[in-house]
């Protein structure tokens, strides 16, 4: 084997065109999707102080941002709703005529070339802000199940391509893909957050959806962050269970799980860059410490680097933007 002075591996950085031919992942729009807050009423954009840029969004906003994200070849928009009316078992959540089942609709009229992704989970819904129903203190498993379906068949009535159930209940994978199979939703996607730690970089997210927990917190059944193996575990159950893809999240800290799942399954792998990932570089950025555009694509490059083919990513525009720009 030859070495130096024969090989010398600068050769192949000398310019940008050669380092882009030589480039071992490249990232496209198409890959992102970009996740969005809904409110009721109409002409509202309420920004979200923790992330700039972001706004709660009524649904006639939603669509002209759909319009936006179409045209720029974002590949699609996940639905967050934040209802009116939230009560104990999180009953808005299945309402056809909420939030999201709206925007859904709305999106899929004005801008039909986008996938329509719908977070299924109930804090947002429940007046305790907890995944679902109570038992005591803790989220009762099997009494969620039913309520989860019930909503995830509202969204594929509505026109959802892809159900995202992201509550961490067992089983939820199974009972969803049943109650949507019985309801003729037979072509429904479920892409499950299959490996979701309970991780402190959800911060941001529980100001935008204002679905906080009241008391005690989300480590009954979201993953504790030591653990690897048991994110397998957890992304072989989905997939026996019926997930058409696996998300891992949050994805920055986790690049060691996003690749050891990637090579476990063979479904594709989701990466969720999640608020606070977002929120930390807009603030860094914001003081001047760090060069804002060059680390939206380095930490989007890390993440699709280390296995996943779709990000979810708040920086979905902007990184769409810039990708056109340099190519
Ligand atoms: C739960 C849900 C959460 C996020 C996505 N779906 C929050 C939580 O588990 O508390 C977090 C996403 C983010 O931080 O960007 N419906």
């Amino acid at each position: 084997m030859s070495s130096f002075p024969i090989v010398r591996p600068r050769r192949l950085r000398m310019r940008g065109a050669l380092r882009r031919a030589v480039a071992e992942t490249r990232l496209h729009p198409g890959q992102f999707v970009l996740p969005v807050f809904v409110v009721p009423g109409e002409g509202l954009r309420k920004p979200i102080g923790s992330m700039p840029g972001h706004a709660q969004l009524s649904v006639d906003q939603v669509a002209l941002l759909a319009k936006e994200a179409e045209a720029a070849g974002i590949g699609g928009m996940i639905f967050f709703g934040i209802p009116d009316h939230k009560d104990e078992v999180g009953s808005s959540a299945w309402d056809p005529k909420g939030p999201v089942p709206q925007a859904i609709r709305a999106v899929a009229s004005t801008a039909p070339e986008l996938v329509r992704w719908a977070d299924v989970c109930l804090c947002e819904y429940t007046s305790h802000g907890h995944c679902g129903p109570l038992r005591g203190d803790i989220v009762d498993n099997d009494s969620a199940l039913p309520l989860l379906a019930r909503a995830a068949v509202v969204y594929a009535d509505s026109g959802a391509d892809i159900v995202a159930p992201s509550d961490m209940m067992d089983g939820r994978v199974g009972a969803i893909r049943a109650v949507l199979d019985g309801d003729g939703h037979t072509d429904t996607v479920i892409c499950s957050y299959a490996v979701k730690y309970a991780s402190g970089f959800y911060g941001p997210f529980r100001e935008a959806a204002e679905s906080a927990p009241s008391f005690g917190d989300r480590r009954t059944h979201q993953m504790d962050p030591p653990n690897a193996r048991e994110a397998i575990r957890e992304a072989l159950l989905d997939v026996a269970e019926g997930a058409d893809m696996v998300m891992v999240k949050p994805a920055g800290p986790y690049l060691d799980i996003v690749h050891a799942v990637r090579e476990r399954v063979d479904v594709p792998v989701v990466a969720y860059q999640v608020s606070g990932e977002f929120s930390m570089i807009e603030a860094a950025a914001a003081q001047g410490w760090i060069d804002r555009e060059r680390l939206m694509l380095e930490s989007l490059t890390g993440i699709v680097r280390a296995g996943a083919g779709i990000v979810l990513t708040y920086f979905a525009m902007d990184a769409a933007r810039l990708l056109e720009e340099v190519k």
